[in-house]
């Protein structure tokens, strides 16, 4: 992965995704053991959010810190790329000072014309289409929480099932080899092209339905996302609530699975109950309480949402540090 940029999940090999996940979880064992080697001292990161984040932000400065690198944030003010400075330059500016870039932010074809005109790699934080850093993150959580090889692993996403973080979780499971099904209504299912080139491709088992009980029969793992992302009107709240409520992740969802030992997963944030400001707007225009998943289910015994959470810096680290170094123990 040296001098390689880092833009989607698609266009890693299996090997490739297996590597990083590796790396991670060494440098987590490493960490955690007090004997973590730095491998990216002297290097110089510049973080472009162009959208608000909590965990994604914290994990690359927190994972950058650790190995001994230096990072510059710059969030949707600040800066003036993209108002007096089109992005190929900003690109050919950055890449003379910086020794990696991360963007967050909209449409996938801007970390592409990042990575093509900086000459560093450059990770995708998350843009409208993808979010590949959190299918490493996910995929790591799912091994430390499973015992079966990834053949014998179901993962069901319930809802907002074409949406940048279902869609990196579904191309990451087809290439893994793990089962991949969705429970979403018809309207925010994955384009059907994509879906058939992942079983062409990939051999890949996966079942796209409205139908709840038929999509996460026998799941390991449910997952969900917000209903409406960030970048996306308000406007469209009250059609995604009508269409999901029937796909929201509650105890009746979980037992459906028939498998006791099913786990909830979420990106995070999550709407589970009213303690933040966009809930309560929901709630005082719709009524709702809790979206696309029960307060019950997301403190439950089963949920490991805050594994999930930890384990992005693990994984962003191993992705800077694959990207950066080319120590022999980094390089696959
Ligand atoms: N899951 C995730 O990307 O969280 P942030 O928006 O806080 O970065
Ligand atoms: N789908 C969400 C993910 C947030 C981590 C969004 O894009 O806002």
């Amino acid at each position: 992965m040296y001098k390689r940029s880092f833009l989607d999940i698609s266009s890693l090999k299996r090997e490739e995704i297996d590597g990083l996940v590796r790396l991670a979880a060494r440098l987590k064992a490493e960490k955690k053991a007090g004997i973590e080697q730095q491998y990216l001292q002297g290097k110089n990161i510049v973080l472009l959010f162009a959208k608000d984040s909590t965990r994604t932000r914290c994990s690359f400065e927190v994972g950058a810190f650790d190995q001994g690198a230096r990072v510059t944030y710059i969030g949707s003010s600040g800066s003036q790329m993209g108002k007096k400075e089109s992005i190929e330059d900003t690109a050919r500016v950055l890449g003379r000072m910086y020794d990696g870039i991360e963007y967050r932010g909209y449409g996938q074809e801007i970390v592409e014309t990042l990575a093509e005109y900086s000459g560093v790699p450059v990770w995708n934080g998350l843009t409208n289409e993808s979010h590949p850093t959190q299918f490493l993150a996910d995929l790591l959580t799912i091994t430390e929480h499973s015992d079966k090889p990834l053949e014998q692993i179901k993962v069901c996403f319930a809802g907002t099932a074409d949406n940048n973080v279902a869609l990196s979780l579904m191309v990451g499971c087809a290439k893994m080899g793990i089962e991949y099904s969705a429970a979403a209504p018809a309207a925010y299912h994955p384009d059907a092209t994509l879906v058939e080139r992942l079983r062409r491709e990939n051999g890949a088992r996966i079942t796209i339905s409205e139908d709840v009980a038929t999509a996460v029969a026998g799941a390991d793992f449910i997952y969900t996302d917000v209903w409406v992302s960030m970048g996306e009107p308000t406007e469209v709240w009250a059609e995604r609530i009508e269409r999901l409520a029937p796909y929201q992740v509650n105890r009746r969802m979980m037992e459906l699975t028939g498998n006791p030992n099913c786990r909830f997963m979420h990106c995070l944030p999550a709407f589970h109950d009213l303690e933040t400001t966009v809930a309560q707007e929901i709630h005082r225009q719709f009524g709702l309480s809790e979206m696309e998943v029960s307060d019950e289910v997301f403190e439950s015994e089963a949920s490991i949402v805050f594994d999930e959470a930890e384990n992005r810096m693990h994984t962003i680290k191993a992705i800077m540090v694959a990207t950066l170094s080319e120590q022999p123990e980094t390089t696959f």
